[in-house]
């Protein structure tokens, strides 16, 4: 099985996603370990009562970003992961832990790339006035939300709707189409060539719709 190191801050559905699957056999993986930067995060929890190894880094304490990210992902290294799994990873990550590890870290982000980067994506839709919305995920390159999209999901944005409605929309898009998108590692069908996303060998000509 894919052997998978999680990042996440906060919440951690994704990774309780990615756990359920793993778990009932849907997802051909194996979660190596759980990395935080806050010692709050329920991911934390969520990890230790699968029986996942858990750990928090605080970057309080580190001089600079470099120096904590080199700390963390030693930690990371050191469970010899197949691929790294930002799943609401809030933390921006220095070029030279990026660069090294290019076609092996990908991220989940809630809107439908390259539209709405950053933080705030639902209110950021909104506030453009768009009808879709959704999340995608992508191979983290040095570019903040920038690296190539493998697969994404779309969902309808209603006249109604609030940011949290809408993001509680995406959330429940992004389960599925992490877990999806983890399954085309499992079986070996993605990669990363010079920059661009293959399929089966094949280079994607647009994100996969999931
Ligand atoms: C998810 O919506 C994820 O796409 C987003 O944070 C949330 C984490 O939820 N990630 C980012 O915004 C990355 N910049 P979770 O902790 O419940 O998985």
């Amino acid at each position: 099985p894919l052997r998978l190191a999680v990042l996440a801050s906060g919440r951690g559905s994704n990774l309780q996603a990615i756990l359920d699957a793993v778990a009932c056999g849907r997802l051909d993986a194996r979660i190596a370990g759980v990395f935080s930067d806050r010692r709050s995060s329920q991911a934390l929890e969520r990890a230790r009562e699968a029986g996942v190894p858990a750990t928090a880094v605080s970057p309080k304490g580190f001089a600079s970003r470099a120096l904590f990210d080199e700390h963390l992902f030693s930690l990371v290294d050191a469970v010899h992961p197949d691929l790294i799994v930002c799943a609401g990873y809030m933390r921006l990550i220095s070029d030279a832990i990026v660069a090294t590890r290019t076609g092996r870290m990908i991220n989940i982000h809630p809107s439908l790339l390259p539209a709405f980067k950053g933080l705030h994506t639902h209110e950021q839709a909104l506030q453009a006035g768009s009808t879709e919305h959704g999340a995608s995920v992508h191979y983290v390159t040095p570019e903040l939300d920038g690296g190539p999209v493998i697969a994404q999901a779309r969902v309808p944005v209603q006249a109604d709707d609030d940011a949290a409605r809408l993001g509680t929309r995406v959330l429940d898009r992004e389960h599925p189409l992490l877990v999806a998108t983890l399954q085309l590692f499992a079986s070996g069908r993605a990669s990363l060539i010079d920059n661009r996303v293959y399929l089966d060998g094949q280079p994607l000509a647009a994100p996969l719709m999931l």
